[in-house]
């Protein structure tokens, strides 16, 4: 397939992995991609983890076919894509449910049965147990996710297997071992874990095993006062912003919330700042919501002095702070969907969510905060022959690009889910 759109995100993904000493990756990541048959987003994560193999690595298997869609698909026109998707999406009928996140492109989320955020798409994957197959128009994480929350007799599929989330890439659980351990070291107060969605499967499972929880954007505030009703400390990973402003709503005190660089010693800290932080932050971020600042939101007042400005939590602080408000991906959706026609709002989040809601509400003025952003590249790796390539698969009995956590880590990463679920 010819390459398509920017690849500004994933510039900053070399630039990230060079500082990080990860200049070998592509290497790693072509030997294991020769020795699997392409399973590339796998290859990825264990390459970042140092292995020769996946097993090594202790990753799940994926079964399928890897990233490419034969040529056949690719030569497709978008309206024979669109016919040929609805086509064995008839044929496949109750027995598949579509789920799609708000960050994919219109071409995919036109054929989900259910739209949303995080939140949202696991509450649907764990209910939809009347679907044999569960085609997540998402990312790696999500698709997990939904593997782990669906049946026995359910088979979760994501269309591309490089579609990843470089946020969650940014924590490894040998990384999270070695926190916990100086942490629970420096200090006698219980610590509890808590990841955001946006983590791989075995860092949700380390949470279940330690009292812990999930937390997505919709609830984070409430998890870290879960958090603190069954602990003194908070040990979170691996955004950054979306801690520290939940910590902020929680009415934390800013002197005790540090953060862990896991690039260096002791995670960058003192002894003091080791035993006494309520709230630990690990350094990681997505570079999406990187790519707002406050300065944007000035010339957007200026522009329009009735404005509203809302953002996701995972912007940096003093940009959530200058907002009017923010909130998860729906929440988003939701209060733009419900405001008064002729209300103007510069939003600070994923384009492809930015440009559906300006399209569906032709009665407001919605515009991207920053006008150069960047779509989540990950996201937009999920093409129409993608999914027709699996839903067609599907109809004659194959199941491609499965997603599959092993026993073990779906067991305990459960039990973090089940914790975030039942979260008033
Ligand atoms: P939401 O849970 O708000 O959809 O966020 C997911 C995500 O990846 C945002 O970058
Ligand atoms: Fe990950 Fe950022 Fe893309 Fe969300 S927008 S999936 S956090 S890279």
């Amino acid at each position: 397939m010819a390459r398509e759109g920017p690849t500004c995100e994933e510039e900053r993904q070399q630039e990230y992995l060079a500082g990080h000493g990860l200049r070998h990756l592509d290497a790693i990541r072509d030997a294991i991609r020769d020795a699997t048959g392409g399973q590339t987003r796998a290859g990825d994560r264990a390459g970042r983890a140092g292995a020769a193999t996946l097993e090594q690595a202790g990753l799940p298997l994926a079964a399928g076919a890897g990233a490419r869609p034969p040529a056949a698909y690719l030569a497709l026109s978008p309206p024979e894509l669109d016919e040929r998707i609805a086509a064995a999406k008839a044929r496949l009928g109750t027995s598949l449910v579509i789920l799609g996140h708000h960050y994919q492109r219109d071409e995919n989320v036109k054929f989900a049965d259910f739209r949303g955020d995080s939140f949202k798409l696991s509450q649907q994957a764990a209910s939809r147990k009347d679907a044999d197959y569960i085609v997540f128009c998402g990312v790696h994480f999500m698709a997990e996710t939904a593997d782990i929350l669906s049946g026995p007799h359910q088979q979760v599929i994501l269309p591309n297997l490089e579609a990843g989330c470089s946020m969650a890439d940014m924590a490894d659980l040998d990384a999270v071992e070695e926190c916990w351990t100086a942490l629970t070291a420096a200090s006698r107060g219980k610590l509890v874990p808590v990841t955001y969605m946006n983590s791989a499967a075995n860092l949700k499972a380390f949470c279940g095993e330690r009292d812990g929880v999930v937390c997505t954007s919709s609830n984070a505030p409430r998890a870290f006062e879960w958090a603190f009703e069954h602990g003194e400390r908070i040990l979170f990973f691996p955004d950054e912003h979306l801690g520290r402003n939940s910590a902020v709503k929680l009415g934390v005190d800013p002197a005790e919330v540090v953060v862990w660089d896991p690039q260096q010693t002791d995670g960058g800290l003192g002894p003091n700042e080791l035993a006494s932080a309520r709230i630990v932050l690990w350094k990681g971020y997505c570079s999406v919501h990187m790519r707002f600042d406050v300065e944007q939101i000035r010339e957007a007042r200026a522009r329009y002095p009735d404005v509203r400005v809302i953002v996701h939590p995972e912007c940096r602080r003093e940009v959530v702070a200058a907002a009017d408000c923010d909130g998860s991906t729906e929440y988003i959706a939701k209060v733009i969907a419900e405001a008064p026609a002729g209300t103007t709002w510069a939003v600070g989040t994923e384009i492809n969510l930015v440009n559906r809601l300006a399209h569906e509400h032709p009665d407001k003025r919605i515009f991207c905060l920053n006008p150069i952003v960047c779509p989540c590249s990950t996201m937009y790796r999920i093409h129409p022959a993608h999914l027709l390539w699996m839903l067609e698969a599907l109809v004659e009995g194959r199941v491609l690009n499965r997603i599959q956590v092993a026993p073990e880590i779906a067991r305990w990463a459960r039990v973090a889910l089940d914790r975030m679920l039942t979260l008033a």
